[in-house]
Order: C-alpha cells, then structure tokens, then sequence
C-alpha cells in the first residue's frame, strides 16, 4: 500500500464490523512506521494470526506484532486502561516487545469503571446489543463535557472533581434504569491511581508527534475499529457504535490533518455478518445462516455472540466507498465460500415496482425493502492454496469481478484464509 507518494493509509471496516481488518493491518503493517488507532475502544476485538499462534486485540493497534513499527492510540479512542494494560502484560509475557513502541495520546477519554456499570445496566444498550464496553456512555461523557482524559491523571487534584462529577451523573442515570448498582468516587480513584503512573509514561501530545512523522516522510497506518455501517452519522443509526468509523474520523481522531490521508482501504467479508442488533438487509435463513456461521467461525471476538450472515450487499459496500472515499478494498474470508453451490450478490432494494440503489438513512425503510439478488454459481473447489488472482478459480475470479464492478472500487487484497501468506495481493498479476 505504501509507495513514495502514499504515506499515510487508513484501514476502515466497509461493512458491519469483522470484517477482518485485524489480520489486513498485520500485512500491511509490515512496511509502516506507525501504527495508529483513531476511534471506538475495547469494543474492537482484531484478530491475527502469526503461525499457530492467534492474538485478539481489543484495545492495542495490531501492528504491535510486527517489532520494528510504534503504536499509538489517537485521541478519538475511548480508552479501557484495565483493558489496555491487561493486553500489554499478555503480549509480554507472549515475547512481544511492547516497551518503547506504544503511545497514548493525552487527549484520549478514559473509559471509567462507571461507564461499563451504566453499559451494562442501561436498557438501550440491551437494545442496541452493544459489546458492554463502556463505549457509548463514556463517549456521552466526551461530548456532555464532563469526560476524564489521560492528561487528568497528571493533576489528581483536577480529577477528583471529575471522577465524583462522572459518579454522579452515572449514578443518576442507574437509578433511572431502576438498578441498584451505584457507583462510588473513592473506589473509581483508587482505581485510576492504580494505572495512573503507568498510563502517563505512555502518554504524549501525539498530534505532534505525527506532524513530525509526516514530517520526515515515515509511513503511517490508520487502523479502524468496527465498521462503516456503525458510525455514528453514516451507520444504521441508532443501530450503531457512538463514534466516527469511518475516514474522516481517522483524521480527528488521531491529529493527523485530513489532506494528509493519502488512501483508504475498505475491508469486506466475500459475503456480510453483522453481531448485535438492527437491520441487516441480505439476512440468511437459519439453514445457510447457521451454515455460513460454521463454516467461518462467525461468533464475535470480544463477546463470543453468534454473528448474523447474509450474502454480500452491494449497496451497502458502495455506499461505504463513497462515504469513505475509498481507493482499494480488500475481500476476506472467500473461502468461506468454497463448498457454496449458488451465490447472491444484493445489487439493489426493491420497494413496489421501484429498485432503490443508495442506502436509507431511515431503517425503519429497509422493512418494506426487498433485496434484489443476483444469482451466480458457486466454484466448489478449495481456495486456500491461491496465491494469486490467477490461482482462484474461474467462477470466484467472476465473483470479485462482479464485486468490483458493483462497488465501482477496485479490489487490492483478496484473503482466503487466517495466515498472512493466505491475503493475495491483487494487483499482481492481473
Ligand atoms: P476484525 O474485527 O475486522 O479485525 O475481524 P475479527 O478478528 O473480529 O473477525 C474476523 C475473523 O475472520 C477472525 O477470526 C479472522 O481470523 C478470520 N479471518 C480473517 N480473514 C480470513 C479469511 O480470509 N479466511 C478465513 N477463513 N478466516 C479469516
Ligand atoms: P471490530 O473492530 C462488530 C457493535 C455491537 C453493537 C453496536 C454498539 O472488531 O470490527 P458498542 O459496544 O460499540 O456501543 O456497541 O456495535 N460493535 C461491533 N460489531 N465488530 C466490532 O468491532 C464492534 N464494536 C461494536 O455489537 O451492535
Ligand atoms: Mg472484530
């Protein structure tokens, strides 16, 4: 992805989430000098493969497997610290060197220990089915203003008025939920002197340190968490995560100035999953979604939820590229597809005697909206030992094609299995 002129590259989830960014950063990683995470928080769960080994990232970049590149995680990131440094001692103690290479912004919000209470507890999160990450309440407290970033923790003075100002508010809203959990300021600041120490050695004024990045010409990877769909403007709102997924986020979300984002590469499974509630247009029936299901492991990586499937939804995938601006787009997991007999491609909704082909922003639309299919044969043949475009079988090279030409973006990666050696590059050999 990297060349003279492409510097800095964001990974973005152009569909549900899962997409399989995790193991896409790992490749592409190989030639960055940083890798930065700009949105969402331990929410995420990025899975890698490295040999027989498997490492599930919730809240640290997934180039931290690769020794020689820096980590940070932007300001736009909702930051676990139990999380974070639970993560940092596993991966030690798996013999990656983590010291000297992750940084923290200092504007980052700190995802408090209430945060997850008031996840847990609030009744639109069961709705919604988030992850009980704390996300959505601790990105409430950012934008109401009464949030705690990592730079409090340098003034324990300043913080135990925000810390008893976010119990209040927090203890507020249970009571509101008719729970009797309540949360309290002395054990919330225990806590967080607990991580203080250690938080603050991670912690820099990371805009600066990626202007001087840029400056000198390094290369720089901006990893997503969760996927196009589940932005907070452009998703299937109020189906959705409480943070900007998609491109523009990578810029404010990590001080890297939007002019200086050079390409983005969208990931997308060969077919769509979706874990969590709201609409999924292309849903499978029970036999080939539980088929599907089983034959790509689709159960989430951070909460273990059986994930939704449905054929791969053209429209949705389009509209992501346009509201990314996407330059490439990577396919993953096509050889879940191998033993498939027929599959659907989704080119439009069908509303009456109407074929819509943009996206709704209202959802309550995609009830009376029937997905047009078109229908293609399966290539019944394995995969996974394609090392190239030209190694795929005829009908999956028609497949991609189709996709290609649907999505009107150009296909940079196809992935057919959890091993590096198994993401083609695409445009070898073509
Ligand atoms: P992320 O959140 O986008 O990083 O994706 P997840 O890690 O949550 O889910 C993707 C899952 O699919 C992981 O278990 C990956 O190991 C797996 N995966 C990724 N690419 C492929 C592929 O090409 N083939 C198969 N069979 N599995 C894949
Ligand atoms: P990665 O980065 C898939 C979903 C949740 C829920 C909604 C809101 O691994 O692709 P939240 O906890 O964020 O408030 O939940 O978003 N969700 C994800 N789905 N992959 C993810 O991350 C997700 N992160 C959140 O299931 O529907
Ligand atoms: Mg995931």
């Amino acid at each position: 992805m990297f060349d003279s002129k492409t510097r800095t590259v964001v990974v973005v989830g152009a569909q549900w989430g899962d997409e399989g960014k995790g193991n896409l950063v790992d490749v592409v990683a190989e030639r960055a000098d940083w890798v930065v995470r700009y949105q969402g928080g331990a929410n995420a769960g990025h899975t890698v493969h490295i040999g027989d080994d498997s490492f599930v990232l919730h809240q640290i970049p997934s180039g931290i497997l690769h020794g020689g590149v820096r980590c940070a995680i932007g300001n736009g990131v909702v930051l676990d610290p139990e999380t974070l440094f639970t993560e940092i001692d596993e991966l030690v103690k798996d013999g990656i060197d983590v010291e000297g290479r992750l940084y923290v912004s200092d504007r980052a919000h700190l995802v408090m220990p209430y945060h997850k209470l008031v996840d847990k507890e609030s009744h639109s999160s069961k709705a919604i089915g988030t992850t009980g990450r704390g996300i959505g309440p601790a990105y409430e407290d950012k934008a109401g203003r009464r949030g705690v970033r990592v730079i409090d923790l340098k003034h324990p003075d300043r913080l135990r008025p925000l810390v008893e100002r976010g119990c209040e508010y927090a203890n507020l809203r249970l009571a509101q939920y008719g729970s009797d959990k309540r949360a309290d300021a002395d054990y919330t600041m225990g806590k967080m002197v607990e991580v203080a120490d250690r938080l603050i050695a991670l912690s820099q004024d990371l805009g600066v340190v990626m202007h001087r990045a840029i400056a000198r010409g390094a290369s720089i990877l901006l990893e997503g968490a969760q996927g196009s769909l589940l932005d907070v403007d452009h998703g299937t709102y109020p189906f959705v995560t409480s943070s900007s997924t998609t491109v523009g986020g990578a810029a404010t979300g990590s001080g890297v100035p939007p002019m200086a984002l050079h390409a983005a590469l969208g990931i997308v499974k060969a077919y769509t999953t979706r874990v969590g509630n709201g609409p999924l247009p292309t849903e499978l029936d029970e036999t080939l979604g539980t088929r599907i299901r089983e034959l790509g492991n689709e159960f989430g990586a951070t909460t273990g939820r059986p994930r939704r499937c449905g054929w791969f939804d053209a429209v949705v995938v389009r509209y992501a590229s346009r509201v990314n601006g996407l330059t490439g787009l990577a396919v993953t997991k096509l050889d879940v597809l191998d033993t498939i007999d027929r599959i659907a491609l989704c080119t439009g909704y069908r509303v009456g005697d109407e074929v819509r082909s943009e996206f709704p922003a209202d959802i309550t639309a995609l009830d009376d909206l029937e997905p047009v299919y078109e229908w293609m044969d399966g290539w019944r043949t394995s995969t996974a030992d394609a090392r190239s475009i030209a190694d795929l079988p005829v009908a999956a090279r028609r497949y991609l094609e189709r996709i290609e030409a649907l999505v009107e973006t150009p296909i940079r990666y196809v992935s057919v299995g959890t091993r590096r050696d198994q993401i083609i590059d695409a445009s070898i050999g073509r």
